[in-house]
């Protein structure tokens, strides 16, 4: 495939180049989004306690989120915790969301000096206030960037997004009329992002788990048995590879039959 032209999203910059055009985005991968399941039973086969997985899993953000930035990826969309995961025991969840506070201090100023525009993707209220600043903080520094769109989907569920959306459009008056497709994606966490091409599940489950169900109708599905610690760049390339690959007929049929 030939790239004719590079897309861009507002206020992104276009990734350069058709010539010598990574993998990704010359295949017309312009949002991934991961659910980065495993991090439990990586800890287990070590005998490391849960939250040890947890840590291994931030400490992977890095090499992935170059991974991305070098295929020329616009939007990354990380499941980071689900409206369901507040089930899990008082400990693990306060441990979960101190490591996120951690990551953000630790992270924060060099995504923001490679141009990273940080995003949220749930609801912000029942998230811990201090972790709550740190977002918020993370989201105004990071605002005008505009080499790659991170959306971190916390305390997130599609379902809610939904029930989020139709509630907004009661609120702002929408004329039953005038509800489409196009109208709903607008009134949604991710407005004006263009859906996820590829969604990559770790850890072997063949689960959707509620996220981004409306956003995910036609994305591509890649399931790898590699738990999220272990997920390198290595395995995103085999994830892309994969994806490139197949034929996305998007309900109509392929060019060659
Ligand atoms: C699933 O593993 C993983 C999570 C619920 C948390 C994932 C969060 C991170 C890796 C931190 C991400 C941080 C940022 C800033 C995006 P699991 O506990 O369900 O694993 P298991 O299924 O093996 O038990």
């Amino acid at each position: 495939m030939t790239i004719t032209a590079t897309h861009t999203l507002p206020g992104l910059k276009a990734h350069s180049a058709p010539a010598a055009a990574p993998a990704a985005a010359a295949h017309g991968i312009r949002h991934l989004a991961i659910i980065m399941d495993g991090n439990g039973r990586w800890a287990r086969k070590r005998n490391l306690p849960r939250l040890a997985g947890h840590k291994a899993g931030t400490d992977n953000l890095h090499r992935v989120l170059r991974e991305c930035d070098r295929q020329g990826i616009e939007v990354v969309t990380l499941y980071a915790f689900s409206t369901e995961n507040w089930r899990r025991p008082e400990e693990e969840v306060s441990g979960l969301m101190r490591l996120l506070e951690i990551v953000i201090d630790r992270e924060l100023a060099e995504l923001h000096a490679k141009g990273v525009q940080i995003r949220h993707i749930g609801r912000i209220d029942r998230i811990p206030v201090l972790l709550q600043k740190k977002i918020q903080h993370a989201i105004e520094h990071t605002r005008h960037n505009t080499r790659l769109i991170l959306n971190i989907a916390l305390n997130y569920g599609g379902r809610a997004e939904i029930v989020d959306a139709v509630k907004q459009m009661i609120v702002a008056g929408v004329d039953p009329e005038c509800v489409d497709e196009t109208m709903i994606g607008r009134y949604l966490y991710t407005s004006e992002l263009p859906d996820p091409d590829l969604i990559v599940r770790t850890s072997g489950e063949y689960r959707v788990s509620n996220f981004l169900i409306w956003q995910g109708a036609y994305s591509e599905y890649y399931i790898t048995d590699v738990h999220w610690p272990d997920f390198d760049e290595g395995e995103l390339r085999k994830a892309i590879a994969s994806y490139v690959a197949r034929d996305r007929r998007f309900g109509g049929v392929t060019k060659t039959t």
